[in-house]
């Protein structure tokens, strides 16, 4: 047994520490691969992360932190042949303070992202993070991610949520920065560093983070989309009649709405028309939107941007439509397959473009390929993947040979990014190096070095 182990339950207790091998759970991420590590820590304090923390410096034992663990690109999966434990935050679950006034809210960062959402509705105002997995997702994990979702149109991505944090640094000092001003321009931004840093440099033990005004009423409408062509047409005609109260535009493939109708059963078909395309409009405010959004809605008939169209006409509706989105992640519905993914950002204009050519690709390469795209359109941002059924002869170094160099060189071609959203992980790490000009791959590299001398926060994550 590693002697780390002894001091680390002595340190937590029974309910604190879970021995690697009782501890799949943790170990296993959504895409269902696995890893091992010493032990799943369970801290219940700032202190106790801070001792774990210091004594896994002293032991040279890497320290992977873990929130809801949602994230689909590897990023909590213990690396493997190297001594770690994972420390997962979920007990740290308290929240601190919601402070309508000021319009902040103060918590630990093991609670959840529908714990935050909730507290603030209570209080009149919003929590702008928002993403499936809202009810399991950590807001810890989602400021080491920056998650986005979709409330980024109209609020920004986590970071620009973020007032304050706590952080223990990877030596087992506590960084306390629990700040609710909204400007201070009192020297390099440190907290910048940690958002995103996906683990790399620290782990974030509680934040504060800016509340919006509430906007009770919302309605959303699902459309078939005559032609992918007229994508930004349409999401301009809808910010120009919307302004403020458009909060999201999303993009749907025909299959993965059709695979998501087909696994959940109690989702509801929205219209009888089967399409390639489909969009996903939100709109929210302080009294109705009814009539925006009907207006969106017709002057998409006058201009034949669309061809089929429902307007929710219940919150239960309107659920039924986001739910559909929700279940479009695609992980889940093509076990036969081998899968090339991409997070892709490109610039609005360049969506549609990049959407025909990579289909182009895919199928050129492989006539069966199914190039499934899905994503907040309106960030300019879509998760692509291309699906390749198993076969004898076929295996994934050959197809990411094939797909990931001509897929990302396209993206870069538009001066986009391959991870857009989701974080770079173990998934992007050796791609996301040659998106990044040595230059700046150094800075990261040295800010890397500086945090984290010995090199045992999350390695093997973000960077190579
Ligand atoms: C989505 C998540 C997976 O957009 O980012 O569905
Ligand atoms: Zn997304």
């Amino acid at each position: 047994m590693h002697p780390i182990l002894e001091e680390l339950k002595d340190l937590l207790g029974d309910k604190g520490f879970i021995p690697g091998d009782e501890a799949v759970e943790f170990t296993t991420d959504v895409a269902g691969t696995t890893a091992s590590c010493l032990a799943v820590l369970r801290p219940a304090s700032t202190q106790e992360v801070a001792q774990v923390v210091a004594l896994c410096a002293a032991h040279n034992v890497a320290v992977i932190p873990q929130g809801g663990n949602t994230n689909v690109c590897g990023m909590t999966l213990p690396q493997v042949g190297q001594d770690s434990v994972l420390i997962n935050m979920s007990r740290m679950n308290q929240i601190r303070e919601v402070d309508a006034a000021c319009s902040t809210i103060s918590a630990e960062a093991g609670c959840t992202i529908g714990a935050l959402q909730a507290a603030a509705t209570a209080k009149d105002r919003i929590f702008a993070p928002d993403w499936g997995a809202r009810g399991t997702a950590q807001v810890g994990g989602a400021v080491a991610t920056n998650g986005g979702g979709q409330n980024v149109f109209r609020y920004g991505t986590t970071r620009e949520q973020v007032l304050g944090m706590e952080v223990v640094l990877p030596d087992g000092q506590i960084w306390d920065a629990m700040r609710t001003i909204r400007k201070d321009n009192s020297g390099y931004d440190m907290k910048q560093m940690f958002i995103g840093s996906e683990g790399t440099l620290g782990i974030i033990t509680k934040l504060v983070f800016k509340l919006h005004p509430a906007q009770p009423v919302s309605n959303s409408m699902m459309a078939v989309l005559n032609d992918q062509r007229h994508l930004m047409d349409y999401l301009n005609l809808a910010k120009e009649i919307a302004g403020d109260k458009l909060v999201a535009f999303e993009l749907l493939n025909g299959l993965g709405v059709e695979k998501a109708l087909e696994r959940y059963p109690d989702l509801k078909r929205p219209f009888d028309t089967r399409a390639d395309w489909y969009i996903l409009v939100r709109l929210a405010g302080a009294s109705s939107v009814d009539d925006t959004l009907a207006t969106i809605f017709e002057q998409g008939f006058e201009k034949e941007y669309l061809s089929d169209a429902v307007m929710a006409q219940s919150l239960e509706q309107e659920r039924n439509l986001w739910e559909i989105r929700e279940q479009m992640i695609p992980f889940q519905y093509f076990p036969n397959h081998l899968q090339c993914k991409w997070d892709v950002s490109v610039p609005l204009t360049n969506i549609t473009a990049f959407l025909e050519q990579a289909e182009q690709i895919a199928h050129r390469h492989h006539p069966e390929a199914i190039s499934y795209a899905v994503g907040h359109v309106g960030d300019g941002n879509i998760h692509y993947c291309i699906f390749i059924e198993r076969a004898p002869g076929i295996d994934l170094t050959e197809l990411e040979q094939t797909y990931l160099a001509e897929i990302d060189a396209l993206i870069w071609s538009y001066g986009g990014s391959i991870v857009a959203e989701h974080g770079v992980g173990a998934a992007y790490a050796k791609r996301m190096r040659q998106q990044k000009s040595e230059v700046e791959y150094a800075m990261m590299q040295n800010i890397k070095a500086l945090f984290d001398p010995q090199g045992i926060m999350n390695p093997g994550k973000l960077l190579e």
